[in-house]
């Protein structure tokens, strides 16, 4: 067994934060999604793993996620040119693939367990598919399954309409070597791309076994701003152990699970928990509340944070209260008294600010 990653794309619901950078590489407890997927396909005993990345933002990626000997696997890297659509990026790891039975995981995706009892149940029963749904409240936005009462799939379709039920594609899927056959026969869809859901109604239609399950625990597609606040939270609140590596003093109160990385300083501050907070970051004389994800060499000095996430350089100064917000890297925000009420602002591309 096999697996790749997607990590290729144009990661434009994301924006601004995906200008500068790959979104598999957006950071939901202060690790990268991508991380995440590895962890998982490691952990369920695949060792041969090819990721899929653009031109743009294959090196960054590449440098997140090494070559995979210190982990005892291999990791090799497949550039596809264009983002042609999920079968397109299949297409492309042809060679890497060869005739081996796969995990394809989308680099964008959060589980709240591993995949080994799915990989399993494909080992036990070798269908040519096997796919995982997740009831949802808006499927229009996914691809979505009308399935039987014994899970076999019956139809799919990609972003419809009118969605048939309320069961959405998760991306993580495991397919027999008959895929390739499926995807040499279908055309590009409305927007231009090979979509994995149409291969796999190609596969329904050629007579191959398409098995489904739904999921009993959460998914999420960390696609835009909501998104990854609610995947920072909910991982922060599962998956958070309490570790204390950094300095706190004897002003500060640290409650709930808090993890403090190497370097970093809390002085004259409340830590509310779920928090996790990088390496060499300082809090001074500040609040940060639950769900709040802080990264490395970031300052925070007289102001209040919570449910929120600030990536790596960042710095807040005198910010009475921040909230729901995702800060990238290297961002400043600073109250100067002097403007009287005045918003002085340098803002990027497609940002958002609610004052
Ligand atoms: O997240 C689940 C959904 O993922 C499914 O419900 C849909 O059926 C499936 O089509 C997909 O929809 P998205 O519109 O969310 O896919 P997106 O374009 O965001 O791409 C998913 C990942 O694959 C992302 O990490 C980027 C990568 N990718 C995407 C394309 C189009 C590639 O590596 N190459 C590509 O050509």
């Amino acid at each position: 067994m096999k697996a790749i990653i997607l990590s290729g794309g144009k990661g434009t619901r994301l924006r601004p934060l995906t200008y500068s950078g790959a979104k598999q590489l957006v950071p939901v407890a202060n690790k990268p999604i991508l991380l995440y997927c590895i962890d998982n396909i490691v952990q369920a005993g695949i060792k041969d793993i090819g990721i899929i990345i653009s031109p743009e933002t294959g090196h960054e990626i590449r440098n997140a996620a090494g070559d995979g000997s210190s982990r005892g696997i291999s990791i090799e890297y497949i550039t596809q040119e264009v983002p042609g659509g999920l079968a397109h990026a299949i297409k492309t790891a042809r060679d890497f693939l060869g005739d081996s039975p796969f995990v394809m995981y989308l680099g964008d995706n959060l589980i709240g367990s591993g995949i080994e009892r799915f990989v399993r149940e494909f080992m036990n029963t070798s269908p040519d598919a096997f796919i995982l749904l997740k009831e949802v409240d808006n499927p229009g936005q996914f691809g979505v399954a009308e399935v039987s009462g014994e899970g076999r799939v019956l139809r799919l379709i990609e972003k419809p309409d009118v969605p048939p039920s309320n069961l959405a594609l998760v991306g993580i899927y495991i397919f027999s070597p008959q895929i390739h056959r499926a995807i040499e026969r279908i055309k590009p869809s409305g927007r231009g791309e090979l979509e994995i859901t149409d291969a796999i109604q190609e596969l329904i239609d050629m007579g191959c076994n398409v098995k489904s399950l739904v999921l009993d625990m959460w998914w999420l597609d960390t696609g835009k701003k909501d998104d990854m606040l609610t995947a920072n939270a909910t991982v922060l609140d599962e998956w958070l152990r309490g570790n204390i590596e950094g300095e706190t003093d004897d002003a500060s109160r640290i409650l709930g699970r808090v993890a403090v990385g190497r370097g970093s300083v809390v002085t004259g501050s409340t830590v509310r928990g779920p928090v996790v907070i990088g390496e060499n970051t300082v809090i001074k004389n500040s609040f940060i509340g639950p769900h709040t994800s802080i990264g490395s060499n970031v300052k925070v000095v007289n102001s209040s944070v919570e449910h929120s996430v600030i990536m790596d350089g960042s710095e807040l100064r005198d910010i009475e209260r921040l909230e729901e917000s995702l800060i990238g890297r290297n961002v400043k925000i600073v109250r100067n008294n002097k403007m009287h009420k005045a918003l002085r602002l340098m803002i990027g591309d497609d940002s958002v600010v609610e004052v």
